[in-house]
């Protein structure tokens, strides 16, 4: 592979001595197969590449669904890993810790926020969203006990847990799984009429994406989050954005919503907020609305611990110099370049949605399912993933440098290339 790069990531001995063949035969019949992950068994990493346990090498275009915005084991991040790990690890919040009051102040001041709930997963972020929005609805708002309700879009992906997934469009996630949570509408995405229709004196909240990506980078129309923003205030409810995927640098801005200049209630935060290293999710939000909560109501033992306070603490002041906004944005014209391009030569690419580092790109069926493009890609030493149908999405490391986007644009062409040609031969 052209792009890779010529010293081997490896920097001690390998962890297992099985091969990659045999590691994945090992975890058949003892793990879930709550996954269906690319054949390929990553041993290292370091910035945007990967190495598997035989010693190829992959450009990472995934990045962790996001998590790794960064890229793999950032200097500055390790480091501030490294630096806690000697010193603390973990009090729960029975103590205090001498890490947490500066995440929750950096990360407030990042945000233009007040105040900050820490938790872990995103799903714990957005269940913790849901509780303070109701806990609100009910004592600030004087909603009837038990009727609160909270507006969700159609197509949304917020988390596994039982209650997000009671608002889930998708019978996949469904299925199975019931009974669900009552006090959710759903509206379809992008649309303010139906939104207005939806809301009235019980509503807690609007919770939305403010771009949709598990449901393949979908983008909603210039107005819309100032519309939710300006609907959700005259009818006195909570705006909740769940930036959990869409925030920290990958669009372009510190946060999605920005590009419409809009400052939501609640914000949820995760993923790359913990900097590729632990779980670190966060509720930020008004004063008004967090101070809901008192000693006892809500809590999690590993929430706020001093490990992940620091990496929290040093991913915002990686993201408070805007270097990481500003590569998402600039790379983020090479891409959208390289997919209209793509689009141009006919090459299978039927559309393609993106903003920043991230997008979404609806391959024609007939070449391959998304899941048939990843495993190509894959053999071209490039890791993506498919979200729905043909539809693939890239989310490569910020750090990634435009060389190596364009090597990953043209793998993604030679590999459509000989999809069409495959279709047409067999055609024939
Ligand atoms: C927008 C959004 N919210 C919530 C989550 C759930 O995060 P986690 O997998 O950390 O629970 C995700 C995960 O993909 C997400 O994209």
């Amino acid at each position: 592979m052209t792009v890779a790069p010529s010293r081997s990531l490896r920097s001690s001995g390998r962890a297992s001595d099985r091969s990659s063949a045999e590691l994945i035969r090992a975890e058949e019949p003892v793990l879930a197969h709550n996954y269906h992950p690319l054949p390929v068994v990553v041993a290292h990493a370091e910035g945007t590449w990967v190495e598997d346990v035989e010693g190829r090498r992959y450009l990472d275009m995934l990045a962790g669904y996001s998590a790794l915005n960064f890229g793999h084991r950032h200097p500055a991040l390790i480091e501030a890993a490294h630096r806690q790990l000697d010193q603390l690890t973990l009090t729960s919040r029975a103590f205090h810790n001498d890490r947490l009051a500066e995440f929750a102040e950096s990360l407030a001041e990042l945000t233009g926020l007040d105040m900050v709930l820490p938790m872990n997963t995103g799903a714990e972020a957005v269940e913790s969203g849901i509780k303070v929005a109701r806990k609100w609805a009910y004592e600030v708002k004087g909603v009837p006990a038990d009727r609160a309700t909270i507006v969700v879009a159609a197509d949304n992906f917020h988390g596994r847990t039982t209650t997000i997934v009671s608002f889930s469009t998708d019978e996949t996630a469904r299925a199975g799984f019931g009974p669900f949570t009552p006090g959710f509408r759903v509206v379809p995405y992008n649309d303010l009429a139906a939104l207005e229709a939806a809301v009235d004196e019980t509503t807690a909240a609007v919770l939305i994406e403010p771009i949709q990506g598990e449901a393949g980078v979908v983008i909603p129309d210039d107005g819309y989050l100032t519309g939710v923003r300006e609907l959700t205030r005259r009818a006195g409810c909570l705006f909740i954005a769940d930036e959990i995927q869409s925030g920290l640098g990958r669009t372009g801005r510190t946060l999605a919503v920005e590009h419409e200049a809009v400052v939501p209630d609640v914000l949820l935060l995760g993923k790359a907020l913990g900097g590729g290293i632990v779980p670190v999710s966060a509720v930020v939000a008004r004063r008004e609305v967090l101070r809901v909560l008192r000693p006892g109501e809500h809590g999690s033992t590993f929430g706020g611990n001093p490990l992940a306070a620091a990496v929290g603490s040093a991913v915002v002041e990686l993201l408070s110099t805007g270097e990481f906004q500003r590569a998402a944005a600039e790379l983020g014209t090479v891409l959208r370049d390289g997919l209209t391009s793509l689009q141009d030569k006919g090459v299978g690419v039927r559309g393609f949605r993106a903003r920043g580092l991230w997008a979404g790109v609806d391959i024609d069926p007939a070449i391959g399912t998304g899941r048939d493009i990843s495993e190509r890609l894959m053999r071209e030493g490039i890791l993506v993933k498919d979200t729905h149908g043909s539809t693939i999405r890239l989310a490569p490391p910020l750090t990634i440098t435009a060389g190596e986007l364009r090597s990953a644009l043209g793998a993604l062409e030679k590999v459509l290339t000989e999809g069409v040609e495959q279709g047409v031969t067999e055609e024939v």
